[in-house]
């Protein structure tokens, strides 16, 4: 009988971790799942990350995006809010070949400062593509790539798509000439 309790109250304790992993995050933009190595192969191919990158992953999660695009040669910063993916990606880092060009931070994403990325790569739930999207208007520097798995930006046509694995690609315009400028 004790040995059952034990076993409920561990069942219990496991199912709150996992609860906590996966959805902990979920009310400050989203919760966890990690981008399918293919679908991040994707993204990576159609925003054309290389060398003279500097990627910004918004929700950096374990890392699957952030560690394939310092593997092209960029530079790549993974932001990240849940204290146990960030000690994890931090872990990962040091580990990493490719240490010397990842930088991770423990940052909310909607504070984050996007002015001197050319990619930013995001896997996030709708309502965080809407908070997003104003500082993807204002902040990032004509020419920059972002490019979403899942959820487009809303209200953005994507200059490239790949629907069957639903990546979107957004290229930021030329802010328009106006007699004002
Ligand atoms: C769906 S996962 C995507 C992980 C990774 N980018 C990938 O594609 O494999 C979203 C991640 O965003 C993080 N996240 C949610 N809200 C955030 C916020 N406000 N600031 C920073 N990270 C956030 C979550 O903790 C989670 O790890």
């Amino acid at each position: 009988m004790e040995t059952l309790l034990l076993l409920y109250l561990l069942g219990l304790a496991l199912a709150a971790a996992a609860a906590y992993f996966f959805f902990g995050s979920f009310v400050l933009g989203a919760g966890y799942q990690p981008t399918p190595a293919r679908v991040a192969r994707r993204m990576v191919e159609l925003a054309q990350v290389g060398p003279h990158d500097e990627v910004l992953d918004l929700g950096a999660g374990t890392g699957g995006l952030v560690f394939l695009c310092a593997a092209q040669g960029a530079d790549v910063t993974g932001v990240e809010v849940e204290p146990l993916r960030f000690l994890f990606l931090r872990l990962r880092r040091s580990l990493s070949p490719y240490r010397a060009r990842v930088r991770i931070v423990r940052e909310n994403m909607f504070r984050t400062d996007l002015r001197r990325a050319t990619v930013v790569v995001v896997f996030l739930w709708p309502g965080a593509m809407e908070r997003l999207k104003p500082k993807f208007e204002t902040e990032l520097p004509p020419g920059a790539r972002v490019v979403s798995y899942w959820h487009p930006v809303p209200g953005w046509t994507p200059d490239q798509e790949d629907p069957p694995l639903r990546v979107y690609l957004y290229v930021k315009k030329e802010a328009p000439v106006t007699g004002e400028n």
